[in-house]
C-alpha cells in the first residue's frame, strides 16, 4: 500500500482547482506538498488555504530553467521529490463561439501555447523528476489529461491534440518505470468546478468567464479519487463513468476499421508485432 505521510510532492497547476484540492489532500495525509503554478498571487492565497507542511514556487512548465530552479527549491527545502503531478493545464482560448474555435481558425501562436503548457510541460516535468524518481526506486507520477485525451469533438483540436498526447506519454512512461517501482496514473477528469476558463483567458489577456455553480465535479472529490488511484496504482483515473459510452463508440470505429483491413502478408503471429510492449520487452531483453 502507498502511504503518503513523509513524501514529497510537487504539483503543477497547484494554486487552483484540482492541483490545489490534491494539494490539500496529500498534505491531510501527511505528505510535504510543493504547490507550483505559473500565477504567483493565486499561489500565495493557496499556500494560505494548505493546513500543513506546503511550499510554493512560481513555474512557468514551459521554461526548463524555472524547472531546474523548482527542483533544487523543492529538495532543499524538504528533500527528493517521490509523488509528481503533472496538472497545470488550459483550456482553448474562451470568448470565440465553438464553431469559429476549431483547428483552422486556431492561430499558431495559439497552437504552440496549448501543445507547449499542456503536452511539453508535462515532458518537462517528467525529465526534471523521473530519471531522479526512477533511481530511487520509488514514487508515483500522476499526469493530468482528460475526457478529452481520449474521445474528440469539434472546436477543441488542440486540447484534444495535447491530452491524447498526455494519455500516450503516461502509457508509455508506465511500461518505462514500472520495472523500478513507480507508478504512473493518467487522470482523466470529466467536467470539474474550476477557474481553468478564467485561469487560461488570463494568460491570453481575455475576460474572466466562469463556469456556471454546480456545473461540474467539486475538485475535492477529484482529489480523493487520484489519492484512490496512487493507492492502487492504477494506469487510468477517470471521474465521470459517463463516458463510457462515447469511449466505447470511438474505440469500436477504430476496431471495425482494423476488422476490415487485410492482415499483411509480412505478419508473423510467432513473433511479437511491432510498436506493442511485448515487442518493446523482447527488444530490452535482447539488449537492443
Ligand atoms: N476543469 C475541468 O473541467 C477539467 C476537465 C478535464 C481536465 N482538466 C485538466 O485539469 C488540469 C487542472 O485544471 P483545473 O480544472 O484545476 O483548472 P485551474 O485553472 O483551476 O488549474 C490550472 C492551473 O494551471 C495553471 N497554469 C496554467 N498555465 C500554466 C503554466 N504555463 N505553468 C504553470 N502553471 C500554469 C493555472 O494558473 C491554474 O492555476 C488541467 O490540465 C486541465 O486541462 C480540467
Amino acid at each position: 500500500m502507498f502511504e503518503f505521510a513523509g513524501r514529497i510532492a510537487f504539483i503543477t497547476g497547484g494554486a487552483s482547482g484540482i492541483g490545489l484540492a490534491l494539494g490539500k489532500a496529500l498534505a491531510g495525509e501527511g505528505a510535504r506538498v510543493v504547490l507550483a503554478d505559473i500565477n504567483g498571487d493565486a499561489l500565495a492565497e493557496a499556500e494560505r488555504a494548505v493546513s500543513g507542511k506546503v511550499a510554493t514556487v512560481q513555474l512557468d512548465v514551459r521554461d526548463r530553467s524555472q524547472w531546474l530552479h523548482a527542483r533544487k527549491f523543492t529538495e532543499a527545502r524538504f528533500g527528493p521529490v517521490s509523488i509528481l503531478v503533472n496538472n497545470a493545464g488550459i483550456i482553448n482560448d474562451g470568448g470565440a463561439q465553438v464553431a469559429q474555435r476549431g483547428l483552422i481558425d486556431q492561430s499558431p501562436d495559439s497552437w504552440d501555447r496549448m501543445i507547449g503548457i499542456n503536452l511539453t510541460g508535462v515532458y518537462n516535468g517528467i525529465a526534471t523528476f523521473g530519471a531522479r524518481m526512477r533511481d530511487r526506486g520509488d514514487g508515483h507520477i500522476v499526469n493530468t489529461a482528460s475526457t478529452q485525451g481520449v474521445i474528440t469533438c469539434a472546436g477543441v483540436g488542440s486540447y484534444c491534440a495535447s491530452k491524447f498526447g498526455v494519455v500516450a506519454m503516461s502509457e508509455a512512461l508506465r511500461y518505462e518505470l514500472e520495472p523500478h517501482g513507480v507508478g504512473v496514473s493518467v487522470l482523466c477528469p470529466g467536467v470539474i468546478q474550476t477557474g481553468l476558463v478564467t485561469n487560461s483567458n488570463r494568460i491570453v489577456g481575455l475576460p474572466a468567464q466562469d463556469m456556471p455553480e454546480g456545473y461540474g465535479m467539486d475538485p475535492a472529490r477529484v482529489a480523493e479519487m487520484v489519492m484512490e488511484g496512487i493507492r492502487a496504482n492504477r494506469q487510468y483515473i477517470f471521474t465521470h463513468g459517463e463516458y463510457a459510452g462515447p469511449v466505447d463508440q470511438r474505440h469500436r470505429a477504430i476496431e471495425q476499421a482494423l476488422a476490415q483491413t487485410p492482415v499483411s502478408p509480412l505478419y508473423d503471429p510467432d513473433q511479437p508485432l511491432a510498436g506493442t510492449q511485448e515487442f518493446a520487452a523482447a527488444m530490452i531483453a535482447a539488449g537492443r
